[in-house]
């Protein structure tokens, strides 16, 4: 294992719901550290370029309406097996699938208003890390 950088994003509906907070306790609980952070609102453009790969997608449209209805707090996590150890917290894309105490199990509402993203590869964090974060926002 080694130390990754990956990208986070609490959206809309969590924001809404004031779970900020809970959301970020439990990434620091599960050895994630929190190196970059902010609250934004993305335009249409800024949701759209981040999503690219989903372009084409069924849900593709609705996924941009929803990402950039609301606030959104974006970060760049850092620790061991960052990337996967994420993806665990968070729980599978569907919350009615993710395992018991994840994120997405606890506070996600439907497939769409699932609460969190985060990178699925080292390719995805690098690229994700730079569209949302200048260098010299990165303290870690
Ligand atoms: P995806 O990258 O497959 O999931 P994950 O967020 O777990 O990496 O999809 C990106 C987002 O698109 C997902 O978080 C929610 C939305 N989405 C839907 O609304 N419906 C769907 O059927 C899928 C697959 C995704
Ligand atoms: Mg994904």
């Amino acid at each position: 294992m080694a130390i990754e950088r990956t990208l986070s994003i609490i959206k809309p509906d969590a924001t809404e719901r004031n779970l900020t907070g809970q959301i970020i306790a439990r990434l620091e609980a599960a050895g994630l550290r929190v190196i970059a952070q902010k609250r934004i609102w993305w335009k249409k453009k800024d949701a759209k370029k981040f999503y690219e790969v989903h372009r084409g997608q069924p849900y593709y449209k609705d996924l941009i309406v929803f990402m950039t209805s609301g606030p959104i707090v974006v970060q760049v996590l850092e620790g061991e097996d960052a990337i996967a150890k994420n993806r665990e917290v968070m729980g599978a894309t569907n919350p009615v699938d993710a395992a018991a105490g994840t994120i997405r199990k606890d506070f996600g509402v439907n497939h769409q208003k699932n609460s969190v993203h985060g990178s699925d590869s080292p390719e995805a964090a690098k690229k994700e890390i730079a569209l949302c974060f200048k260098k010299a926002e990165i303290v870690g």
